[in-house]
């Protein structure tokens, strides 16, 4: 594949091979998986992942501005799909529109994702008539973390048609595809069959048409919690501090640097290494 998929790419793969994708904020993880990733989210975990906040409700046009610029510097293959944070779309239409072009201009997103069902469907409709590829998130949605009271999963027992009427009106609003959260598996794949558009989940099921992780989740470089739908991959983040607790002890005792790090006070000869 020579260049990125774009939206439209995205949705043809509807029932097809499953989509790959994971969340990315800056440009050499973006380099990581450009290979291997269908779409690369700049996703507004980027505020509890790398800055420490303890929601995404924190999380500013300029953090994902300057993630987005990042994660675009380290990707040819992959299509980039950024969030809207919390406040930049919720009052309606034009605003939604207003820092969506924002979004997509500064950094060559080809698509935004914003969060909601019913509620958000003629925000998705006004956007996408105008030239906005909207990815939906619908399920857990966690800008709403204080009205839905936990990161629970949605859509269990008398819940469930409530969620399936956010998939269908996100579909019919033109949404070119939707992220599931943290829903139960037999409606993610009722969802799957029913929308004409591509479900991606996370804490969904296998059968949805794609999958989507935050990458420091299953690499294990974020380790203040770990949600059930979370397969670490790897365990980065014990190795990275067990490497740092390394090179403080040998700094302490001075064995840091070593005689091949550090410079003689003569040139070397032509063409040996300095
Ligand atoms: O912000 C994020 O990382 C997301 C994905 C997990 C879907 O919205
Ligand atoms: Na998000």
């Amino acid at each position: 594949r020579k260049t990125a998929p774009n939206a439209q790419d995205i949705r043809a793969q509807k029932g097809g091979v499953p989509l790959v994708s994971l969340t990315a904020y800056t440009t050499p993880m973006a380099r990581l998986m450009d290979g291997h990733c269908d779409f690369v989210l700049v996703g507004d975990s980027v505020g509890m992942v790398l800055h420490g906040l303890s929601s995404t409700l924190g999380v500013t046009m300029e953090m994902m501005i300057l993630h987005g610029q990042a994660v675009a510097r380290g990707l040819e293959r992959a299509m980039l799909v950024i969030d809207m944070p919390f406040g930049s779309y919720e009052e309606g239409p034009a605003q939604a529109f207003r820092n969506a072009a924002r979004l997509m201009a500064e950094t060559g997103a080809g698509a935004v994702k914003l969060e909601g069902g019913v509620e958000m469907d003629e925000t998705i409709r006004f956007l996408v008539k105008r030239g906005i590829p909207v990815m939906a998130h619908i399920g857990l949605t966690p800008q709403s973390i204080n009205t839905l009271g936990g990161y629970k999963v949605q859509g269990r027992d008398d819940q469930a048609q409530a969620v399936l009427a956010d998939a269908h009106a996100v579909a019919d609003a033109g949404a070119f595809s939707v992220v599931l959260e943290k829903v139960p598996a037999t409606l993610a794949d009722r969802i799957t069959a029913e929308v004409a558009i591509p479900t991606i989940g996370i804490g969904a099921s296998a059968g949805c048409d794609g999958q989507i992780l935050v990458v420091d989740d299953m690499l294990g470089f974020f380790t203040a919690f770990k949600p059930k739908f979370v397969k670490r991959y790897a365990d980065l983040g014990p190795m990275a501090e067990a490497a740092i607790a390394e090179y403080a002890a040998e700094v302490r005792a001075r064995s840091f640097p070593a005689a091949e790090h550090v410079f003689g006070d003569q040139a070397p000869a032509k063409g040996a290494k300095t």
